[in-house]
C-alpha cells in the first residue's frame, strides 16, 4: 500500500505501528507490548490459533515477553514448561483449581500455609464443597493417614511455610503422593530455585509467587506454574479463559530482576542466618524461628535440601507476647520497612496477625504458634551491620 495516498489519520496510526530498522541480536528480550498479531494468511492464522503453528495471536494466549519469562522460569525450575499469572495468588488458583476442584478432586494440604492461600482453600470449602484437609505436612504419619483416608487428587504444601518455616522434606512429601496416587504441588516461593528444584524431588507442580524474590525489587506482581507440557496446555486454557495472564511489561520487568536472583538471594541468606542468630541472643526475645539454626525441628531436612542456603525470612517473637509490643517494635524501625511483602532488596518487617493471618481465626492462628507477638523479618541486602542496629533500636523500645 502507498502511504502517501493515505489520509493524515490513518498514516498516524499505521507509522505507529512500525518497528525500528536495524540487524543484530538484542541481549535483553524486547518489550513486545502488542495485544494483537498480524498474519499474512488466514491459513496462518488459524494454524497457530489451533496449536498446529507455534505464534501468537492474542494477550491473553500468550506475548513473547511473558513467553521469555516462562521459559526462564521452566528452565530455573527444570520443568517442561512454566505459565505466568498476574499474581502468585492467580497462580495457585489456577493452578489448584485446574487440577483438583474443578473436577472434584480432594487436596491434603499443610495447615501452615501462606494465610490467604489458606483462607482460599477454605472459601473453596465453603462455597464449593471443596474436598480439603489440612494437616501438618512435616508429621508424615499425619499425612500419610489423610492420604489414605480418602482418594486424593493433589497434595499442597509450600517448601520453606509463610511464615512459621516449617521446612518440607519433597522428596519425602513426594514419594507419599505418588504412593497415594496423587500429584504434589509446592509453593517455593521462599525457597526460590537458588536454593532448589522441587521437580527433581518429585514435585509436579511447581509454583512461584514471581512479586518476591524473582523480581525482587518490589516493582512487580506475578506467578508462575510450572510443570509438564500437559499441565502447560491447562494453565494456558486458564490465562485465556479466567484472563489472568502477566502482561509483557510485567514480564519484562520481572526478567530483569531476576538476573541478579542468586547474587540477592545468596546474599540475603548469608544476613538472615547473622540476624537469626543475633535474635536467639537477645533478652527481649522469646523464641527464633530459622531453618539455618541447629534447633530449628527441620534443620537436617533443610541443611540436605538446600545445599547450605535457608532462606532470607527470619521469624521470632517477643517475649513480651502482645500486640502493643510488636506495634512498639515495627513503629521504632528506621531502616527496615514494615510492609507486607518478602524477597525485595530492602529489609521488610511483617506483622502477620494484622496482615497476612488476619482472616485466620485468634484461636487457629495461635495454635499454630502465630501468637500476638509473633514477626517476620525478610532480610534485604543492606549491610549486616546496619539491619542488627536497626533491629536492637526498635527492641529497645519494646
Ligand atoms: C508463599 C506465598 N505464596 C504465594 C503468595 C501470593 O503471591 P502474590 O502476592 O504474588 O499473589 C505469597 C504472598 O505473600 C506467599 O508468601
Amino acid at each position: 500500500m502507498d502511504r502517501r495516498e493515505l489520509g493524515a489519520g490513518t498514516r498516524v496510526v499505521r507509522a505507529a505501528r512500525s518497528l525500528p530498522p536495524g540487524g543484530g541480536q538484542p541481549l535483553v528480550p524486547p518489550l513486545v507490548q502488542s495485544v494483537a498479531f498480524d498474519y499474512g494468511s488466514a491459513a496462518e492464522q488459524d494454524a497457530v490459533f489451533g496449536g498446529e503453528r507455534s505464534g501468537y495471536v492474542y494477550g491473553r494466549y500468550g506475548t513473547p515477553t511473558t513467553a521469555a519469562l516462562e521459559s526462564a522460569m521452566a528452565e530455573l525450575d527444570g520443568v517442561e514448561a512454566a505459565t505466568c499469572f498476574v499474581t502468585g495468588m492467580a497462580a495457585i488458583a489456577a493452578a489448584v483449581d485446574a487440577c483438583a476442584i474443578s473436577r472434584g478432586g480432594r487436596v491434603v494440604a499443610q495447615e501452615d500455609l501462606y494465610g490467604q492461600t489458606r483462607a482460599l482453600f477454605e472459601r473453596w470449602q465453603r462455597e464449593r464443597a471443596a474436598d480439603i484437609v489440612f494437616v501438618d505436612t512435616t508429621d508424615h504419619k499425619a499425612v500419610e493417614e489423610a492420604l489414605r483416608a480418602k482418594p486424593t487428587t493433589l497434595l499442597y504444601a509450600e517448601a520453606i511455610a509463610n511464615p512459621l518455616l516449617r521446612v518440607n522434606d519433597v522428596a519425602a512429601l513426594a514419594r507419599l503422593a505418588k504412593a497415594h496416587g496423587a500429584s504434589l504441588a509446592l509453593d517455593a516461593t521462599f525457597a526460590t530455585p537458588v536454593l532448589f528444584r522441587p521437580a527433581a524431588l518429585g514435585a509436579t507442580m511447581v509454583i512461584h509467587s514471581l512479586t518476591k524474590y524473582v523480581n525482587g525489587h518490589g516493582d512487580v506482581m506475578g506467578g508462575s506454574v510450572g510443570g509438564s507440557a500437559e499441565l502447560a496446555r491447562a494453565m494456558r486454557d486458564r490465562t485465556i479463559l479466567d484472563g489472568a495472564y502477566l502482561p509483557p511489561h510485567e514480564a519484562w520487568l520481572a526478567i530483569r530482576g531476576m538476573r541478579t536472583l542468586a547474587l540477592r538471594v545468596r546474599r540475603q541468606c548469608e544476613t538472615a542466618l547473622i540476624v537469626a542468630l543475633h535474635l536467639t541472643k537477645h533478652p527481649k526475645v522469646a523464641r527464633v524461628r530459622y531453618p539455618g539454626l541447629e534447633g530449628h525441628p527441620q534443620h537436617e531436612v533443610a541443611t540436605r535440601q538446600f545445599g547450605g542456603l535457608f532462606g532470607g525470612v527470619v521469624s521470632f517473637v517477643l517475649r513480651d507476647d502482645t500486640k502493643p509490643a510488636a506495634f512498639r517494635f515495627l513503629d521504632a524501625l528506621e531502616l527496615a520497612a514494615s510492609a507486607t511483602t518478602i524477597g525485595d532488596l530492602f529489609t521488610e518487617v511483617l506483622y502477620p496477625p494484622i496482615s497476612s493471618h488476619r482472616r485466620l481465626p485468634a484461636e487457629e492462628r495461635k495454635r499454630l504458634g502465630i501468637t500476638d507477638g509473633f514477626l517476620r523479618i525478610s532480610v534485604g541486602i543492606e549491610d549486616p551491620n546496619d539491619i542488627l542496629a536497626d533491629i536492637d533500636r526498635a527492641l529497645d523500645r519494646v
